[in-house]
């Protein structure tokens, strides 16, 4: 089969930049990033940091890279980090939050991806010798595990209320903030607002290559430089990759629309189908979690089925697979996805 005719719903980061993108790229001024010399970068951070309504940004390789900065950048090891059970950060970064900066990681659980200000409150622990000091707050928006959902910013506000009244550091790890703004017409500044610090990505739906920022305070900023040297993260002439994350911003941020709406064409073909269940109104955005028990067979077969038919999807638990509408990926794909899955497994 050739590469053109396989339709990829493993992930939104399985787009390559397109030709555009790589003439911004190539054209792109630079200078030497750890002297803090390279102008694109420099426009980037500028840029992202206006938009969110943060005083600076900092870019880095990866999301996982920006999210673990900050933790490192603040905590004390005996710290304690509270977060949602199936999130990112503490599920899918090694154990960064313990390994890097020894903090220790409690989950609160939930219906949709997001705890309520009252499970922060409840969770916080006495500040005695004996526990760990409850000092770091994280939500996930949108949420991945909890197929692309979107937390409002009433939660949020609430919860940061809490945070603010219990002197607890709130991050957000927004690496598809760009899905809820879209999915929800809040902006990113207002989104950004009640957090002290995010960590948002370019790789994921917005389609560079590569590239993330962690942002806050000047002077979280300033001490963050120096973790992310310490994590090896400082980059040289790096504004070639800046220049995608700036092309994303002014050509790939509405459109994330339509990956929506083909997410939702997706969602409601696979729920057609006899033996898949995708409940709908749990899909927000561009993720699409289907529930394949009622095939009577594991994800595993689904995945190796389909992908011998071209289409790619991830197993994402022990009855559920994951398909993600991304900038590759058209309409007319999605509607053969869902004809090739009906052909694959219609009696
Ligand atoms: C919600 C979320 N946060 C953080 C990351 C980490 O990003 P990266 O793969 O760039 O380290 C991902 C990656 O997919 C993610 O889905």
């Amino acid at each position: 089969m050739k590469n053109q005719d396989i339709i990829d719903l493993r992930s939104d980061t399985v787009t390559a930049p397109d030709a555009a993108m790589r003439r911004a790229m190539a054209e792109a001024p630079v200078g030497d990033d750890v002297f803090g010399d390279d102008p694109t970068v420099n426009r980037l951070q500028d840029r992202i940091a206006e938009l969110f309504g943060k005083e600076a940004a900092l870019f880095t390789p990866s999301g996982t890279m920006a999210n673990q900065i900050v933790f490192k950048t603040i905590a004390r090891p005996g710290w304690e980090i509270l977060c949602e059970r199936e999130c990112h950060i503490a599920n899918y970064e090694v154990a960064g939050p313990a390994a890097h900066s020894g903090l220790l990681v409690s989950f609160l659980d939930s219906e949709r991806g997001f705890f309520s200000a009252q499970q922060v409150f409840d969770a916080i622990r006495p500040k005695n010798e004996h526990c760990p000091l409850t000092k770091i707050v994280e939500l996930e928006n949108t949420h991945n595990r909890h197929g692309g959902s979107v937390c409002s910013p009433e939660e949020i506000a609430e919860i940061g209320e809490v945070c603010r009244d219990n002197d607890l550091h709130f991050h957000l790890d927004g690496a598809r903030i760009w899905n809820a703004h879209i999915a929800s017409g809040v902006s990113l500044a207002e989104y950004a607002k009640p957090f002290d610090t995010l960590a948002v990505c370019l790789s994921k739906g917005m389609g560079a290559p590569l590239g993330s920022l962690t942002l806050g305070t000047r002077d979280f900023i300033h001490e963050a430089h120096r973790i992310r040297k310490m994590f090896g993260g400082g980059m040289r002439q790096v504004g070639i990759v800046a220049a995608a994350g700036l092309y994303a911003l002014d050509n790939n941020l509405s459109r994330l629309a339509d990956d929506h709406s083909n997410a939702r064409i997706l969602a409601e073909g696979l729920n057609s189908v006899d033996g898949i269940v995708v409940e709908l109104e749990r899909v927000e955005t561009n993720i699409v979690l289907a529930d394949i028990a009622g095939l009577g067979i594991t994800p595993e077969t689904f995945v190796k089925k389909i992908s011998e038919r071209g289409l790619l999807c991830v197993q994402f638990g022990k009855t559920t697979v994951r398909f993600v509408t991304h900038l590759d990926v058209s309409e007319a794909q999605c509607i053969k996805a869902v004809e090739l899955v009906k052909d694959c497994f219609s009696t």
